[in-house]
């Protein structure tokens, strides 16, 4: 049942080339320009005409939101609002019939996420869901949707799901973006073309496996991590961290890179590892003088660098390559060395990596 890994989890974070394939199947038509989600098409106008998208999930689906922020942001000119579903159900939020929620799960059984849903329908709302559990009560509660197509995934810490949700959502930005023709053509068709692409960059990255487990025997002994990244990639600093604490009970922060200084500068020595993400990107020199200020307190940087990076393969003191990709794509490659860092860590530890203390696959309960 574990196709012969030694647990769920690595497994599932190795099968996220094929899932993440079969979640764009017969939806992305590169070749044609043609991007086709049943559940989007027919309900297309309310997005359109929506004056802003809230993304409503907890936990790992909540950092996939943060991700669809910038995309839709970025691509679709959409503004989009992410909320903990915990918050959002007993805020009194502003919501109306204009409004659309897309609602993120991986169970599909979310509590807190389903209570959102319910209350943003009683208020009018459109709402939209990105589920993997087929007829689950997520699903069944929202107007319409996009399942992704991950398969079951058994591992507590979420690895698979995520990845695939972003998946989704790329499409639905994408599709929005050229629906409202906010995105030019050449834009369009190239990360179509670079979407098809990911599960080979997926798997590229993946071969860094032996590399990250060299790392994580370095760094498994430590009591704290910091997790930095910027743009795009500061949604994927909260799940590195996410994933370390769950699996490994090592406390993590993720933290967009610049705001280091405004307070967990203060926490940095020799004895503090920094995973920075900074690959090839609109800020990678900002990143690059943030792994300097690391490094003027001693921090131990481990960075998550672009294959062929020089310059900050000069200044960490660990890397972790991945394929160039274009920017808006970068989480979906980004993660995967993060996942297996806390999975090596978590193992060294001897902790229960597929069911760590006090968590449940599902949280059904508030
Ligand atoms: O099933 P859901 O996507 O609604 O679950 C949300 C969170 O409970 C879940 O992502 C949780 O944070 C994971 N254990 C993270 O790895």
């Amino acid at each position: 049942e574990k196709g012969g890994y030694e647990h769920f989890m690595l497994k599932e974070i190795y099968e996220q080339p094929q899932v993440i394939k079969d979640t764009y199947r017969g939806r992305l038509l590169a070749d044609q320009g043609i991007i086709k989600l049943g559940g989007l098409e027919d309900h297309i106008h309310r997005f359109i005409n929506a004056p802003r998208v809230t993304i409503v999930a907890c936990g790992t689906s909540w950092h996939a939101g943060l991700v669809a922020e910038y995309i839709f942001e970025d691509w679709a000119r959409i503004p989009v609002e992410v909320e903990y579903a915990s918050e959002f159900r007993y805020r009194n939020p502003v919501i109306s019939e204009k409004d659309v929620i897309i609602a993120i799960s991986q169970s599909g059984e979310t509590a807190d996420t389903l209570a959102a849903i319910k209350l943003a329908k009683q208020r009018g709302a459109f709402v939209y869901g990105v589920c993997n559990v087929v007829g689950s009560s997520i699903s069944r509660e929202t107007d319409s949707g996009s399942y992704t197509h991950a398969g079951p995934e058994i591992g507590v810490a979420s690895t698979k799901a995520f990845t695939t949700q972003i998946t989704v959502l790329t499409m639905i930005a994408l599709r929005l973006a050229q629906a409202k023709g906010t995105i030019s053509t050449r834009d369009y068709m190239l990360h179509l073309r670079e979407l098809e692409l990911v599960p080979t960059y997926v798997s590229e990255a993946l071969e860094g496996d032996g590399k990250i487990q060299e790392i994580a025997n370095v760094f498994k002994d430590a009591a704290n991590f910091l997790y930095l990244g910027r743009g795009y990639n500061f949604p994927v600093a909260l799940e590195g961290a996410l994933k370390l604490k769950e699996i490994s009970y090592i406390h993590a922060e993720g933290y967009p890179a610049a705001e280091m200084k405004h307070g967990p500068i203060a926490l940095i020595d020799e004895q503090m590892p920094v995973v920075v993400i900074a690959v090839n990107s609109n800020h990678y020199e900002k990143v690059v003088s943030n792994i300097e200020e690391i490094k003027a307190r001693k921090g131990k940087i481990i960075a998550v660098v672009t294959e062929g990076d020089t310059t900050v393969k000069e200044l960490a003191d660990y890397i972790m390559e991945v394929p160039q990709i274009p920017e808006a794509l970068t989480p979906l490659v980004t993660t995967i060395p993060l996942q297996l860092l806390s999975y090596h860590i978590a193992l060294m530890l001897g902790r229960n990596v597929d069911q760590p203390r006090n968590l449940a696959k599902s949280v059904t309960v508030e």
